[in-house]
């Protein structure tokens, strides 16, 4: 098995490292991103693989096979959206259905790539500050990889997840505060115990998952470049590495030139603050000291990688939007009436923006649209039930109940 050779590259300097246990430049603390040496590669090459992200091992960081740790995450369906598409007046337009990984959000490809690094670091122990998803995401890797798990989140995200993440065995952190005090809380852990925080100090290794949401995107359009691509935003590091995983794949002549792609940023209102700083044509994101929203996976008052995904929009011709807990909700219902496919609201607030920026004329009917869903509907379901009306419970009796159908 043929693997990358990699080193770590800052963001901001450019100046490189061995690829070690290491997330922030000596020089400038800029982010070190992972930067290849990429073997040769042909569509070919990812013909016939496993149904996993897995099959894009040439192009991940792990350099001994024996250290990955899979739960088979991946390989999601791309629906092509026949009957949203006519809803909303698309001819091509696509759902990136990353609900239905075994852990059921998107966060199965970060989590995964991190932990099977920490584990090639020899690290004893891994974590993460989550919203909800990493959470079960990073429990659920550190269960197969026979690691102690540890969970940082804030006391007020759904009780599903909080399950979910208690059932893979983790030790769960639940933080009276905001998401960012958690991060805070689980940073400094980190440092002290030499825990492996996925998202923080293994953050590097972390987004390199993420960008085979990009690898499967081009690969499901059979190496075509989609005009727009729609991204629920919370730190920014899924956009940012959906970006960073086209570009490689034009690096090593998978792709095209990538001039016809526009990438989107999609945040609720209550936690927008790259919208904001969007909106006002600054470079500067300014936090969001409590958020208020009810796509609780996005509310990240303070993104990490929100200055990068500004660059990202400037670079890709995209644009920031923002919506209300209202219209995430009817997004939710929108998508799984028209698709059969049931979102919590990160999922909603990806396509209420789709539907806002087709109203307002910015997508084309029939430019290739891929819209991103990044977690599952079951994750939340008290919020959902909120809109919808509650059954009322009937006798069991055949001529009652026969009256009413129909
Ligand atoms: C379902 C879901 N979608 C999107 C995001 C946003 O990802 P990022 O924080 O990388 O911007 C999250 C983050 O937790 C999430 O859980
Ligand atoms: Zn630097």
């Amino acid at each position: 098995m043929i693997m990358a050779k990699t080193n770590l590259k800052c963001r901001e300097c450019t100046k490189e490292y061995e690829p070690t246990f290491k997330y922030i430049c000596d020089e400038c603390f800029g982010p070190l991103d992972v930067h290849y040496d990429f073997p040769e590669v042909t569509k070919e090459t990812f013909q016939n693989r496993e149904k996993t992200y897995w099959r894009y091992h040439e192009l991940l960081p792990i350099h001994d096979k024996k250290n990955i740790v899979s739960i088979d995450a991946g390989m999601t369906p791309l629906v092509k959206a026949e009957k949203l598409g006519d809803e909303l007046g698309l001819r091509n337009l696509y759902i990136k259905n990353d609900s239905v990984n075994p852990t059921f959000s998107f966060k199965d490809r970060p989590a995964g790539v991190a932990i099977s690094k920490a584990k090639e670091f020899g690290l004893k122990s891994v974590g993460c500050a989550s919203t909800g998803n990493l959470a079960s995401a990073t429990a659920a890797h550190a269960a197969k990889a026979n690691m102690p798990c540890y969970i940082f989140a804030p006391s007020n995200i759904e009780t599903a997840k909080i399950a979910q993440a208690l059932s893979y065995g983790a030790e769960y952190i639940s933080v009276d505060g905001t998401y960012d005090e958690a991060n805070r809380i689980a940073a400094q852990i980190g440092d002290r115990k030499g825990v492996g925080v996925v998202n923080i100090n293994m953050r590097s290794y972390y987004v390199e998952g993420s960008k085979t949401l990009a690898y499967e995107v081009a690969e499901q359009l059979h190496w075509n470049v989609p005009n727009h691509l729609i991204v629920p935003t919370g730190s920014g590091a899924m956009l940012n590495a959906i970006c960073k995983g086209f570009e490689e794949l034009q690096t090593v002549s998978l792709l095209d030139n990538l001039s016809s792609m526009h990438m989107h940023c999609a945040q609720p209102h209550g936690c927008a603050p790259i919208v904001d700083a969007f909106k006002k044509n600054s470079d500067k994101v300014i936090p969001v000291e409590q958020p208020e929203t009810v796509a609780k996976s996005l509310a990240i008052g303070d993104p990490g990688d929100g200055r990068y995904v500004l660059k990202r929009l400037k670079q890709y011709n995209g644009i920031a939007e923002e919506t209300n807990d209202k219209e995430i909700l009817d997004a939710i219902l929108l998508l799984a009436k028209t698709e059969g496919i049931f979102t919590e609201p990160a999922g909603g607030v990806s396509v209420s923006i789709l539907k806002k920026m087709v109203e307002e004329g910015k997508i084309d009917k029939d430019e290739i649209t891929v819209c991103y869903v990044t977690g599952n509907g079951l994750k939340a379901t008290e919020s959902i039930m909120s809109v919808l009306t509650k059954p009322q419970v009937m006798q069991a009796d055949v001529a009652k109940i026969s009256a009413v159908i129909g």
